[in-house]
């Protein structure tokens, strides 16, 4: 009998979520971002649930492959573009859209044999300083690419850093629409958090939209909204069940380091979970689970392969009761992934990104 642990991807909440985000630009195309193998949960997985994407943006030529393989005929586009001159021939040959963010990547589709020209987002670097051209630099790249003829459509992208805090992307927008003013071809800013909080805002309307964590059911700027707030809905559920029960007794300690100790009387159960499923360790006393759909928290140290969690408020859970870790329980309760990331010190999206290999995934 396997370990009773399972993940489950909900491809209704993945339609639900990216319905969502289209509303909040109506205007717009919507990319779904489906890099780091769809945030964790497996792109043949989350295909269906993201059929009505207008596109499919990721970084990595065989998750483009996969995507393919999947009979998907629409836009791919590579968010980081290529990483070496050979890539370019599996643009030409899968048909890819790709990003170009630096002069290298122009020497490389200069040196490009195509027949036909590729399709291109050139990336403006606004503020964020990871990728892109500087704003004094992007006219002379846009004219440089413009001249090859490997290169057909040129659109224009840039990135927000602060989309989901207090500084917000107004700095960014001021400088994207300032460069790009009198030049043709999409555009595409907004991330999910952008998406959300500045989707109405005309001054960054674009083409496209590019969110990925909100469609995987997590608040980009939790904790100042949370999933209900936005109408989001888990996408993921990790889900395990209590393998055995302690009665501890006020003086007794919970787990390695002895890390909880029981100051009266105390019922706790321990669920076929731990750390190498990709539950964060950084979880400790206090951070939220649900038994049976009730709310309560661990008790001490996550090991490998189990956590401990406090049964107080579910007196009638035992050996073989439902744990949710994150996503929806049975009875419909909600814990979102944002919860048990903020008890780590992390976001969702790196709970999601680290659910272990080991974990069974089933789609509902
Ligand atoms: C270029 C680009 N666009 C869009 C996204 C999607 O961002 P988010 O998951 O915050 O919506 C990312 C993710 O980091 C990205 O790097």
């Amino acid at each position: 009998m396997p370990r009773p642990i399972q993940a489950t991807i909900h491809t209704e909440a993945l339609r639900h979520n990216l319905a969502r985000l289209r509303a909040s630009a109506p205007d717009a195309k919507v990319w779904g971002v489906v890099k780091a193998d769809a945030y964790g949960h497996g792109i043949e997985r989350v295909f269906e649930g993201l059929r009505a994407a207008d596109g499919f943006a990721l970084l990595d030529l065989q998750e483009a492959q996969r995507v393919r393989a999947l009979g998907w005929r629409g836009p791919i586009l590579l968010l980081e573009g290529v990483f070496e001159a050979r890539d370019l021939e599996q643009c030409s040959r899968l048909n890819l859209w790709h990003t170009v963010h630096c002069d290298e990547q122009i020497d490389m589709l200069a040196m490009h044999k195509t027949r036909e020209p590729h399709r291109v987002f050139l990336k403006l670097n606004s503020g964020m300083n990871r990728l892109g051209f500087a704003p004094q630099r992007f006219r002379a790249a846009w004219t440089r690419l413009d001249a090859l003829p490997q290169v057909g459509e040129i659109s224009l992208m840039t990135h927000f850093s602060d989309a989901d805090g207090p500084k917000g992307i107004a700095q960014q927008v001021r400088v994207f629409n300032e460069i790009t003013r009198d030049l043709p071809g999409e555009r595409t800013l907004s991330n999910s958090a952008a998406s959300l909080r500045y989707g109405a805002d005309a001054a960054v309307r674009a083409d496209w939209i590019r969110p990925g964590i909100a469609v995987y059911g997590s608040a980009p700027d939790y904790p100042d909204h949370d999933i209900a707030h936005w109408n989001l809905q888990p996408t993921m559920t990790l889900a395990s069940r209590l393998i055995a029960v302690q009665q501890l007794a006020p003086g007794d300690t919970v787990g390695y380091g002895s890390h909880f100790t029981a100051d009266a009387p105390l019922r706790i159960g321990v669920a076929a979970c731990g750390y190498a499923d990709g539950y964060p360790r950084h979880c400790t006393t206090g951070a939220p689970v649900l038994v049976q759909g009730v709310r309560t928290r661990i008790v001490g140290r996550v090991s490998m392969d189990m956590i401990t969690v406090d049964l107080t408020p579910v007196p009638q859970a035992g050996f073989g009761s439902e744990v949710t870790l994150w996503g929806r329980a049975s009875n419909g309760a909600v814990l979102a992934i944002d919860e048990p990331a903020r008890a780590a010190g992390t976001l969702g999206y790196e709970l999601m990104c680290a659910l272990a290999p080991r974990v069974p995934v089933t789609v509902e």
